[in-house]
């Protein structure tokens, strides 16, 4: 195990009707609040009307800003900065997916700044503060209701990049798992990609000795295998839903990699295929983690193995160790499948001619590696990408 330095101080208030607890938890922190929403799901649903009488009730003033799309852009960012300045506000609530909560960190760290929000995303400049920003989550996917992470797309340029800070971490997430119940099969797909897709990445270390963290990883990825194709067959059970809304949450929350260091390769390749051609973010992770773990796997076979049989509960096959390590790509592919995610490049429009510009994006010009577990340069990133043909 390597050294860490844990804390998670996302307060997380679970279960049925918690969205009517908004108002009174805002009011610890704020008499002014901007309403931060995506296209419109949570006026279709009802939610946007509980949400703004339980602010009203508790005596917030509230503004608002709508129009987040996934893979939110920088010009709405930009937005919300200036409301939050002219404005005066003091709490930022995202009611929505990763996109919508990834804005809103964006503006939170942007508001406390003077430079251009755009810094933090390059690696210009480091957040110094926040405006505080709280979230009812309405997709459990990406674990930004607890993580200290924001992906924002730069229209100029189609540049998706993160940014991580301590400054990030939500005040208070609401997930009450009934909010998830008018999510269409395709969302919950991408989503539960999303959650498998982060366990996969803490998963696969060099680390030696994480046998606590390992067992809890396999434990929670079971979990997702487990209950996320139920959600098509019954897209409005409340336990199903919990199951995933919390394994969602856990899964990046930070907790799972203490004593570790994860890959993360897969996510920042994905982010070039999110970032030129728009697509949603499970649905790339879908097409890239089947693809670089077929690139990987002999660097650490065992871990594979590993992998296979206590994830996936395949057979060993002590003579031929790689043909297991191999069983547990494919039912993981398998997986993705019967979710309905497609795991091709060329199946979802992406065709050979861009590879070597993604590729080129993604490592600037070959000049930096993606990943931990294996270091990816460009010719790396061609193979994926020809393995995920
Ligand atoms: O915009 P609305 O109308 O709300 O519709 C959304 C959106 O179209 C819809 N939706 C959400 N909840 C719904 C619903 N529709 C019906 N009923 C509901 N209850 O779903 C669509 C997708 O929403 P989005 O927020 O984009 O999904 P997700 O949560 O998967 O977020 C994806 C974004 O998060 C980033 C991704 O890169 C991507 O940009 N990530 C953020 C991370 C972080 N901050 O820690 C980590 C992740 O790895 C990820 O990179
Ligand atoms: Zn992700």
């Amino acid at each position: 195990m390597v050294n860490f330095d844990y804390q998670n101080p996302t307060r997380i208030i679970f279960g049925k009707d918690t969205e009517n607890e908004t108002g009174r938890l805002a009011s610890g922190y704020a008499e002014k609040v901007l309403l931060h929403y995506g296209g419109g799901s949570i006026k279709k649903t009802g939610l946007y009307d509980r949400v703004t009488a339980s602010l009203k009730d508790a005596g917030l003033e509230v503004f608002e800003l709508s129009g987040v799309k996934p893979n939110p852009r920088l010009s709405l960012v930009r937005e919300g900065i200036k409301i939050c300045r002219e404005k005066q506000i003091d709490l930022i609530l995202a009611v929505g997916g990763g996109s919508v909560i990834d804005s809103a960190k964006a503006i939170g760290v942007g508001a406390d700044y003077d430079g251009d929000v755009w810094d933090f995303y390059t690696g210009k400049a480091e957040p110094q503060g926040s405006t505080p920003v709280a979230t009812i989550l309405t997709i459990p996917a990406a674990g930004s209701e607890s993580s200290q992470g924001s992906v924002i797309t730069n229209e100029d340029g189609g540049l998706k990049r993160p940014c991580n800070s301590l400054y990030m971490y939500p005040v208070f997430s609401i997930l009450n798992p009934e909010l998830a119940y008018t999510l269409p099969e395709y969302q919950i797909a991408c989503g539960t990609t999303d959650i498998m897709a982060h366990m996969i990445e803490r998963y696969f270390t060099n680390v030696k000795n994480v046998e606590l963290t390992d067992r809890l990883l396999e434990g929670a990825m079971r979990n997702i295998i487990h209950h996320a194709p139920r959600l098509l067959q019954d897209s409005k059970n409340y336990a199903t839903w919990a199951e995933v809304m919390w394994t969602g949450t856990v899964a990046h929350n930070n907790m799972l990699d203490t004593g570790r260091i994860g890959d993360w390769g897969s996510h920042d390749i994905e982010h070039e295929l999110s970032g030129m051609y728009d697509i949603a973010h499970g649905a790339g992770l879908a097409i890239i983690i089947p693809a670089w773990m077929k690139y990987v796997h002999n660097h650490d076979l065992n871990r594979f193995v590993q992998f296979a049989t206590l994830v996936w509960s395949a057979e060993m096959d002590f003579n031929e160790p790689a043909k297991t390590a191999l069983e547990g790509i494919y039912r993981l592919e398998a997986h993705f499948k019967r979710m309905g995610m497609k795991t091709r490049l060329s199946e979802v429009g992406i065709t050979a001619d861009t590879y070597e510009a993604m590729a080129d994006k993604a490592t600037d010009g070959d000049t930096k590696t993606l990943g931990n577990f294996v270091k990816l340069d460009k010719a790396a990133l061609m193979e994926i990408f020809s393995l995920a043909e």
